[in-house]
């Protein structure tokens, strides 16, 4: 019966020195109340807590020894009972959960389990100066926190990250710091994803050749292109891990209360095990395997030979890694080899399988029974559903939220990680610059707004629902540095997704405590990304032609500063208030400043034109996926980003024709016409094969003023284009590109329709 109390209390109080509001804890504590005064740690503080305690402590016994320059006194004194008591109580309902007071002169931290004390250690360290964190001393600093009451408890029960380390090997001490991380913010997975056709990091015993052939590649990816074909002139790169090692890192896990989840991929994505161990790959009619060219998509044989391999490697990766799920991915197999191959087909039509969906789902079941048979649970992506879910497994739901949904429909156990909210690959910022990503768009305010529950899950299904995790496929990705960039803060703002209730949660409120967040990743030296919001740049025409230029998205009471001259705003730059008029050609430049330094920027690069502002209006609209700025977008005056295309300025097509109508309102002069088309082929996106321009007056008759045909350019990237015509007065302006259609042979994607990205539509 606290509430009212202590409210009123804390109403007339929490002025003093910390308000509700600035307690920088993250993930916000779902029940907390701040009172008068401060609890301050001293040399004489002494600590108490049971055996079975100890562990959960011990971050902060460590701190203050390094950070502090003291041990805290462990145990009572004489005459001198706990200033800090750490106590399980079995009342307390959630195993992870936990409550904490801080009162002047005591602290009591009560916990279920040593998990739960363990995140009330957590808690009390964010309440102290962010110095606790750092790994050297620190002189002068009150170590001092404020008068709290919490009542905390975790809202899900399985907080994760997935690290990809079969793209790109990670250091050891990478993943130790993440672990580290992780635990700072109440997260208890992590999942690491060990082997693809691109490496296998994993050390089999039985299996040697697995890491002397398949945990290296001729041919690192390039950085800029996802590049998995081996090249003669390549160096070798890779690595892996020895079951020793991984131990050490398990117990080392643990140590934080996190569960190391391992992955162990198949039917497909196992090109670096079939590499290996060729036996284990499907053979056509004629007895020969199948050519791999280009394809990540994989899949071991059905034969029985591959079940024993599989076994064997379970066997070993259950016995380094004591997590009650194990992974077994079944995510994207084409199965077209399975169509052919003559083991497959045999074992079809032993097991009377109808179709290579349901051999996959065969696949599946017979991995469960051997890794039930052992005490474990499968879990898997959500292509598992397919041909029929296995009895008892797990489905991480990452296509979208069906696969999670139609998994609960069946009362099975749920982790959910939609790209749309999960995918810690995808962009997270529109700022030029970004280190290249695989695709996507995923900003912060995005990954923190997410629910995890599917709202139309009825109330009874809702519990299958178990959790959810960030995912870093590192294609891209190749090493700790933009590992960090990418993780960091998208992961801190799902751990509060997984925490905290919903009715607790707001994104501003998170921002502010944010700030005060990334000064402990300072102390532990991360490259955390700064773009915290997700700055629009709006634009309207006033009656004068010029753009009239406005920014969204940041939070109130933020400064934000501009400069229109490419450079990076400073804290003496301009403010900028309401919309600024833009009269010419230039690059607007837009930083968010956090006491004086800038924390957050986008720069966007206008071009002034006869159509800025006007309706135009489109004859097919552009895939969900790539339309994020709207028709609005090809006339906004604004250029798309040069290096990517996911931007909120390109607009993108799926094989469709493009046919756009500009209305200047009254007979305009016109002459030209100059837009950009993203040519990538290796993302298969294709500059298109013809543009035609027509005019009308009234909107259904129209006449062509120029046509060309496009042959596609050699390098990839934005392409410029433009046409002329001879000056013609017209209401209305009508732009067709005509795409490239079926991807041509020999090309990614071959067969498939190509992309068409579309820019500013520039008309003079
Ligand atoms: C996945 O992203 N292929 C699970």
């Amino acid at each position: 019966m606290r509430p009212l109390i202590l409210l009123l209390l804390t109403g007339l109080f929490h002025g003093a020195a910390f308000s509700q509001q600035t307690i920088p804890v993250i993930p916000a504590p779902n029940e907390m109340t701040v009172a008068a005064g401060n609890f301050t740690f001293t040399p004489q503080t002494h600590i108490v807590c049971s055996k079975a305690l100890e562990n959960a402590i011990h971050p902060l016994v460590t701190k203050f020894k390094t950070a502090a320059g003291y041990d805290l006194i462990n145990g009572p004194g004489k005459n001198h009972p706990a200033d800090v008591l750490v106590q399980l109580d079995s009342s307390i309902g959630n195993t992870e959960g936990y409550s904490l007071e801080v009162g002047v002169t005591r602290i009591s931290l009560k916990a279920r389990s040593a998990a739960g004390a363990f995140y009330g250690v957590q808690t009390l360290l964010q309440l102290l100066p962010a110095a606790i964190e750092k790994k050297e001393l620190s002189n002068n600093v009150l170590w001092t926190l404020p008068c709290v009451s919490i009542h905390d408890q975790p809202r899900f029960g399985y907080r994760g990250v997935m690290l990809d380390v079969a793209r790109h090997y990670m250091p050891l001490d990478f993943i130790r710091k993440l672990i580290d991380l992780l635990a700072m913010q109440k997260m208890n997975r992590l999942h690491l994803h060990l082997t693809d056709s691109q490496g296998w990091r994993f050390e089999s015993k039985k299996y040697p050749n697995l890491i002397k052939v398949g945990a290296f590649r001729k041919g690192t990816p390039l950085n800029t292109t996802y590049d998995f074909a081996s090249r003669p002139a390549d160096t070798v790169y890779g690595g892996y891990y020895t079951q020793l090692q991984l131990r050490e890192l398990v117990r080392y896990a643990q140590k934080r209360y996190i569960t190391i989840v391992p992955e162990l991929e198949m039917p497909s994505h196992s090109q670096a095990a079939l590499a290996s161990y060729p036996d284990l790959a499907c053979l056509d009619s004629n007895g020969k395997k199948f050519a791999y060219p280009q394809d990540i998509q994989n899949e071991f044989c059905t034969k029985d030979a591959t079940f024993t391999f599989l076994e064997n490697i379970l066997v070993e990766i259950m016995d380094v890694f004591p997590s009650r799920y194990i992974h077994v991915a079944g995510d994207e197999a084409s199965k077209q080899n399975w169509k052919k191959c003559i083991y497959c087909q045999r074992r079809m039509k032993q097991e009377g399988l109808q179709n290579v969906e349901e051999l996959q789902s065969y696949f599946i079941k017979r991995i469960e029974r051997f890794v039930n048979s052992r005490g474990r649970q499968i879990i898997g992506w959500d292509e598992i559903l397919q041909g029929g879910l296995a009895p008892n497994a797990a489905v991480m739901s990452w296509t979208g939220i069906e696969g999670g949904i139609k998994a609960a429909h069946l009362h099975h156990q749920v982790i959910m990680t939609p790209g749309a909210f999960c995918y810690l690959d995808h962009y997270q910022s529109d700022a030029p610059g970004e280190p290249v990503a695989i695709g996507g768009y995923l900003p912060l305010s995005t990954v923190y707004g997410y629910d995890p529950v599917p709202a139309s899950l009825p109330e009874g299904e809702k519990s299958y629902i178990q959790g959810t995790q960030g995912n870093l496929w590192t294609e891209y990705i190749p090493g700790p540095a933009k590992a960090e960039y990418m993780i960091f803060p998208r992961a801190v703002a799902l751990a509060e997704v997984a925490w905290t209730q919903p009715a607790k949660k707001k994104f501003e409120d998170f921002i502010a405590r944010l700030d005060q967040y990334c000064k402990r990743l300072d102390a532990y030296q991360v490259n955390y990304s700064r773009h915290l919001f997700e700055i629009k740049l709006l634009t309207a025409r006033d009656q004068q032609g010029r753009i009239l230029a406005s920014v969204e998205g940041v939070a109130p009471g933020r400064e934000v500063r501009y400069t229109l001259d490419g450079t990076t705003p400073t804290a003496n730059a301009d403010i900028l208030r309401g919309s600024l008029a833009i009269d010419n050609d230039k690059t607007l430049s837009v930083a968010v400043l956090t006491e004086g330094k800038v924390t957050d920027q986008i720069a966007k690069t206008f071009r002034l034109h006869k159509a800025v502002g006007r309706k135009i209006q489109l004859a097919t609209q552009p895939d969900a996926q790539y339309s994020r700025g709207g028709s609005h977008a090809l006339v906004d005056g604004i250029l798309g980003n040069n290096e990517h295309f996911e931007d909120d300025q390109w607009l993108g097509w799926e094989g469709k024709t493009f046919e756009g109508t500009i209305d200047f309102e009254s007979p305009a002069s016109t002459s030209s016409l100059q837009t950009r088309f993203f040519h990538k082929p290796t993302s298969w996106l294709w500059a298109p094969k013809s543009v035609t321009v027509q005019v009308s007056d009234d909107n259904l008759n129209f006449r062509t003023v120029a046509k060309t045909e496009i042959s596609a350019p050699a390098p990839e990237g934005p392409m410029t284009f433009s046409i002329s015509w001879t000056p013609v007065m017209a209401r209305y302006l009508k732009v067709i590109v005509e795409p490239v259609g079926i991807i041509p042979a020999g090309a990614i994607g071959a067969g498939d329709l190509g992309w068409l990205f579309v820019d500013e539509v520039v008309i003079e």
